[in-house]
């Protein structure tokens, strides 16, 4: 979809369709909503008094225009209560909004901004929530279909209309823009079937993004892995005939040496459970196992593209978890990069090898702070279901950031706790840890162990996206599919970022 905003009249404007928006029981209506209803003869009061429309959330109604607007159509949009407003309900309604016009094969329409004293959001916001909602909530995955394409639906071109110089705004729509590009990126890889998105292809996007923006990449492959110690990725790598890579990329602005944040991604490309293998009844969504990776490719994207001014390195260990001849089995013991032997109880429990590799080898960055992304446990999805991700960490602060970044992004997360005491359940006859704790606390065990690797003293947060990496039902901002979680997060915190305290570090 191509975005516009544009300084003008909306009476004057051509347009097949006028946006305009109305809180529920909104004794005060907004300015746009108001002018339209006085062109139009009182059309829009009619429409509310008639019962036709009350300005839900998510309620619009599609009108056609009477006279006294160059426009076509007006689709008036409901906010819900004005009490309830929330740059995120915006983002929804014009989500909503746009794709009922889609659906009706209206391709273009112009937006007028709410704007003015009597609309709860600033200027800039409300542009950038318009473009992000609209944007987000059109995404579609046509790719590989190559039958009656003529029927794919597209809405082309979305013109913001405001009273004011468009600069300001424009600024903000270009960044709503770059977000939307690193979401959809990140929904693609996820979206594309194991046999396309192999740790190559994952590798080799990494590299087209780094090359575009302007980051530092670099591969490591398995010979350079083994060199390096890393024996808990390689052990999940052996059983697959794709080469693994251990992807690292850094975002490192001009004349910017503080050290870097550090994302981690897990990117299995397919997680068939390897030796303890998986049930065959929706084995196939384990191609979403590289959610977190495509999360953090996503995000470095955004990061690279706001030319945020911050040190960042993201880390992807990419693999397929297969079963083979090759493969590592139940009761082996590995040796990870940390030093530290693992006892593999379940080769389904790989996730956490990747990843333990992958938060050692961030020592060598001596960061500010690690974050991982890892679509790690179905026990996590048991306990919070779909849409939400779990978080865990050792620093309060940086825990409490994750939160409110979600928050503002509207991305859900919930924090499980790390107690010690949980620690008995990893414990090991023959090695330093066991990879596997049990059908209890399943989610926590699988941090558990992450903390085992974090390293010393580095604040750390871990979210476990199993059950917010794929959505089974359609919701405004986010198609049924890949969601692309993590991305808007991300960028969120990062864009908010100050140094930490070293108070906040829970033992
Ligand atoms: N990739 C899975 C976790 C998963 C499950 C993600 C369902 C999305 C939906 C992970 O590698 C896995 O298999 N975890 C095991 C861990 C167990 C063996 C300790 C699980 O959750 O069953
Ligand atoms: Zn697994
Ligand atoms: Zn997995």
């Amino acid at each position: 979809m191509e975005l516009k905003v544009t300084k003008g009249d909306l009476h004057t404007v051509d347009a097949k369709v006028l946006i305009v928006f109305h809180f529920e029981g909104g004794e005060t209506w907004l300015r746009a909503t108001e002018e339209v209803n006085k062109a139009t003869g009182g059309m829009v009061a009619r429409v509310i008094a008639a019962g036709d429309f009350r300005g839900e959330h998510l309620e619009h109604i599609l009108l056609y225009v009477p006279g006294g607007l160059a426009a076509e159509r007006i689709l008036l949009s409901g906010l819900g209560k004005q009490q309830e407003f929330s740059p995120h309900r915006l983002r929804e309604a014009v989500a909503q909004a746009l794709k009922t016009l889609r659906e009706r094969r209206l391709a273009s329409a112009v937006l007028v901004l709410p704007e003015g004293e009597e609309f709860p959001c600033a200027a800039g916001d409300t542009a950038e929530a318009c473009a992000l909602g609209g944007l987000l909530g059109l995404y579609q995955f046509t790719e590989l279909r190559t039958k009656e394409r003529e029927k794919i639906k597209e809405f082309s071109s979305l013109v913001l209309l405001t009273r004011q110089e468009p600069g300001e705004l424009a600024a903000r729509v270009a960044q709503a823009e770059a977000i939307a590009r690193g979401v959809d990126l990140a929904r693609d890889l996820v979206t594309l079937p194991g046999n396309v998105a192999t740790p190559r292809l994952l590798a080799e996007r990494a590299r087209e993004v780094a090359l575009q923006a302007g980051l530092r990449y670099r591969a490591i492959d398995p010979g350079e892995a083994k060199e390096l110690g890393m024996g808990a990725f390689l052990a999940v790598a052996r059983g697959s005939d794709e080469p693994a890579v251990f992807v690292e990329m850094e975002h490192r602005p001009e004349g910017q040496d503080s050290t870097p944040i550090v994302l981690v991604g897990k990117g299995i490309t397919f997680d068939s459970g390897g030796i303890s293998i998986k049930p065959a009844e929706n084995m196939e969504a384990m191609k979403d196992d590289m959610a977190g990776a495509a999360a953090v490719i996503g995000a470095m994207q955004v990061v690279a593209a706001l030319r945020l001014p911050l040190a960042v390195v993201a880390l992807i260990p990419c693999t397929e978890n297969l079963p083979s001849g090759k493969a590592y089995k139940p009761g082996d013991v590995i040796r990870s990069l940390s030093g530290q032997t693992i006892e593999v109880i379940s080769t389904d429990a790989e996730g956490r090898l990747v990843l333990a590799d992958a938060l050692s080898y961030a020592a060598r960055f001596t960061p500010q702070a690690i974050i991982d992304l890892a679509t790690l446990t179905g026990a996590c999805v048991v306990a919070l279901g779909n849409g939400v991700s779990g978080l865990m960490g050792n620093h309060d602060d940086l825990m409490a950031r994750v939160q409110a970044a979600a928050e503002k992004s509207g991305e859900k997360v919930w924090p499980f706790p790390l107690w010690d005491t949980y620690f008995e359940l990893l414990k090991s006859d023959v090695a330093d840890l066991k990879n596997v704790g049990g059908r209890k606390a399943g989610a926590i065990t699988g941090g558990l162990f992450l903390k085992q690797f974090v390293p010393q003293g580095v604040p750390w947060a871990h979210l476990d996206i199993a059950g917010s990496a794929w959505e089974e039902k359609d919701r405004p901002l986010v198609p049924k599919g890949a969601s692309g979680v993590g991305v808007q997060l991300l960028t969120r915190l990062l864009q908010d970022w100050k140094p930490l305290g070293a108070d906040g570090l829970q033992r």
